[in-house]
């Protein structure tokens, strides 16, 4: 084969099957059509109520069909990637370009350093010439604790590096990798043994050694004359007031920075912001930001990758993956990121949460990523550094990799972190393009989509890469309450982007598709979902407690598209998620939680976004904990749901709904069954059913109401709250 011969680094492939996907969407909108044609026709003019409830449900139903139609934009044609890192090997081995890898935490509490410096291990073990990697750890927390568990993985990773390599071992996270392999029995007697020493003498003694600090709350002074980097921290520096503090604990262009065999280790810094209290640090976005202009300046790698702390690797060749689609000759001209989509670790079986995301990354990213490139979602993300930093697309702008890349500065590390440090000081950034023009975006919740967003609007695009042994795997919420708040976050920010200046139709016109600026669209309007929701889960069971009939009779024909789109819509949704290996329980969980979200998390996030928009709360954030307790971790497992021990709104909503619906239908079954009441099951009939399928999902809370006495269950004053509002409601409609 001739030297000319181009080979692609990767290749894109288009979903099959689409026909029958075709024939489905087809029949859908008929149906919709219908539904449509029978609420016009049979609209009851003057009848108070109903003329209300009849309103309102066919908004609803417009909404859900409007919705509908927006997401099958991203099911119309969805590409899956794959890469053929041989062929990079092949060509650029001698000239890989460095690599800055950005993790960010923020509280030594909630994000405890054990977990923090796996990640950090499994990331600085990637089967990538160590000497061109540099990991940077941004510590929003300002912790002395988390630095010296830094300092603990630097000594560590002398012997864990050599050690991955020498037996290829996966995933390279030490925590992982060692709870991995109870239930694996290896022939290799070198490496059983080898392993039992690293796992017990080094690994398990330090975890100890850092937990005895946790719990001691400070390092202890013996500790901190090993090192010089602790005497950054001033007696007085505290969380929200310290002066920047910049140590690379690992020099990779030092000879004598080496592990056990000698190899060169990866650069390793800590960083932790300036902080002080009348500046704004704008959170995450903040945080990447200083981590890209103190890089620039130690290593400045022309590829950035991004990860949260909780996000360990776990696939060591992500590396060379994401390059695969940086350096191919033809077709990288325009790609700005690598997104990962996000997965976790901690999900069980049926996933009772539904943090899994299953269709959304599965289908829709990759959906997204033929209109135009996937949303950067701030986690397992990897950037060309110059875009990111606000470059805008012309034609040449590929990088010439055969050149070699990375400066290489020549300065000591004692000036490299005195200079670097006034880069991450609170004023720097004054009068600067920095958090506008440059780098991450300031003031939404969701700054990362934002900033994505506007990289595509500069003409680029991304790429969502999706193997099947995952980029990363991170800690999933395991509360109902955490994984509600955390949604509450997401869709307020997203809805944030829709009401702000980013709006994609505004923002977005004339720069991008308008397939991708829709596409954009139905994750901004995730939170508006709330009202329609609400609506339908109350008002036909309100309804029905009154004698107002609002769907068809069953001897009606107009029954049938009512009952082909509701079945047909869930018998899809079903096989959707049994296709990506699913299992029924856990499309039941799924489904359970897309009504909570609906009906807490985006409520609030849509009236909290719409009250900020005007003027009256300020943005706050919530780090949502990687730690669980004992208790909570075996009904994690078991799966059964956790309610919290504290009243809270979100449960109050929760109950209160569900109790209305579980009264209703007693009722009408009591006046079915037992009564043998005269009532018209033919013109009742969808709207019973409706309500019978409402009291099937909520069986999770009626056990936590009544049936639990563990911890877990809901607490009694929200059960007596709940109770009487539901009967109130009642109440109201009967009389
Ligand atoms: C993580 O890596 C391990 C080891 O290679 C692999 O067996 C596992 O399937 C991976 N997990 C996921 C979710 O891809
Ligand atoms: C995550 O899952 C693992 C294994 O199932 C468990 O040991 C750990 O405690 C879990 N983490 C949390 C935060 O629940």
């Amino acid at each position: 084969m001739g030297e000319n011969d181009y080979l692609p680094l990767f290749e894109t492939r288009v979903a099959k099957g689409r026909l029958l996907y075709w024939l489905y969407a087809l029949s859908m909108l008929i149906g919709i059509a219908l539904i449509c044609v029978y609420r016009v026709k049979h609209f009851p003019p003057n009848e108070q109520l109903k003329t209300w409830a009849w309103t309102g449900l066919f908004m609803a139903e417009l909404w859900y069909i409007s919705y509908w139609l927006v997401t099958q934009l991203v099911r119309f044609n969805p590409v899956y990637r794959s890469t053929f890192k041989d062929r990079l090997s092949h060509r650029y081995e001698e000239v890989l370009p460095g690599i800055d890898i950005f993790v960010c935490t923020a509280d030594a509490e909630l994000e405890p350093p054990v977990m923090v410096i796996n990640t950090v291990l499994s990331l600085m073990a990637y089967d990538y010439p160590p000497e061109k990697l540099n990991v940077y750890l941004s510590d929003d927390g300002g912790s002395e604790l988390m630095f010296y568990a830094l300092l603990e993985a630097t000594r560590f990773s002398k012997l864990w590096l050599p050690f991955c390599r020498k037996f290829n071992i996966e995933p390279r996270a030490p925590s992982v990798y060692f709870s991995s392999i109870v239930k694996t029995h290896d022939i290799d007697v070198s490496l059983a043994k080898e392993r039992q020493y690293i796992k017990v003498k080094q690994y398990e003694e330090m975890n100890e050694r850092i937990n005895e600090n946790m719990n001691l709350g400070r390092i202890p002074d013996e500790l901190r004359k090993q090192h010089k980097g602790f005497r950054e921290w001033e007696s007085n520096a505290s969380r929200s007031n310290h002066q920047t503090i910049l140590q690379i604990l690992i020099d990779g262009r030092d000879p004598n920075a080496v592990d056990t065999e000698g190899k060169p280790l990866p650069t390793l810094v800590y960083l932790a912001r300036e902080k002080r209290p009348g500046y704004h640090h704008n959170f995450k976005a903040g945080a990447m930001n200083a981590l890209i202009r103190v890089s620039s300046r130690i290593s400045n790698s022309p590829i950035i990758l991004n990860v949260d702390c909780d996000q360990y690797s776990n696939n060591s060749e992500s590396v060379r993956d994401a390059l695969c689609f940086f350096m191919d000759d033809e077709q990288s001209h325009n790609i700005a990121y690598i997104q990962y989509p996000q997965y976790f670790d901690n999900i069980t079986k049926n996933d009772l949460y539904g943090n899994y995301f299953r269709v959304v990354n599965e289908v829709e990213l990759p959906g997204i990523d033929a209109n135009g490139g996937p949303l950067y979602i701030g986690s397992g993300c990897f950037h060309r550094r110059d875009i990111l930093c606000g470059k805008i697309y012309e034609r040449e702008s590929m990088i010439n990799w055969k050149k070699g890349n990375g400066i290489r500065v020549k300065e000591s590390a004692n000036l490299l972190e005195e200079t670097g440090k006034i880069l991450a000081g609170c004023s720097y950034e004054e009068n600067s393009p920095w958090g506008k023009e440059m780098g991450l975006k300031y003031g939404c919740p969701v700054e990362d989509v934002i900033t994505g967003f506007s990289i595509k609007c500069r003409g680029w695009r991304s790429i969502c890469f999706n193997p099947k042994k995952r980029g990363f795997l991170g800690v999933a919420p395991t509360t109902l309450l955490q994984s509600l708040i955390q949604h509450t976050r997401w869709s307020g920010g997203q809805f944030q982007i829709f009401l702000s200046k980013y709006c994609p139709f505004i923002y977005g016109y004339g720069k991008i598709p308008l397939k991708l600026q829709i596409s954009y669209i139905i994750y901004n309007l995730w939170a508006a979902n709330c009202v329609a929701t609400l609506f339908y889960v109350v008002i036909p069971s309100f309804c029905l407690l009154k004698g107002i009939i609002l769907f068809p009779q069953l001897s009606s024909p107009w029954v049938l598209p009512f009952t082909y789109v509701f079945t047909v819509k869930y018998a899809y949704s079903l096989y959707e998620f049994l296709w990506f290996e699913g299992t029924l329980k856990g499309w039941y969980n799924d489904q359970r939680m897309w009504l909570y979200k609906r009906m807490t998390s985006y409520l609030y996030g849509f009236f909290g976004t719409i009250m900020r928009s005007l003027g009256f709360a300020k943005l706050n954030f919530v780090i949502t904990s990687k730690i669980a307790d004992y208790d909570v971790s075996r009904r994690f497992e078991q799966e059964i749901m956790e309610f919290g021990a504290d009243s809270s709104m979100f449960i109050i909503i929760i109950a209160t709904i569900g109790l209305f619906n579980l009264f209703t239908f007693i009722w009408i079954s009591e006046r079915v069954i037992i009564n043998r009441q005269s009532v018209d099951l033919d013109s009742y009939a969808l709207q019973i059913i409706l309500n019978g399928l409402l009291v099937i999902i909520n069986i999770p809370v009626f056990q936590g109401l009544f049936l639990r006495k563990d911890k877990g269950c809901i607490p009694s004053s929200v059960t007596i709250e709940s109770l009487i509002l539901a009967a109130t409601v009642c109440l109201l409609a009967l009389y």
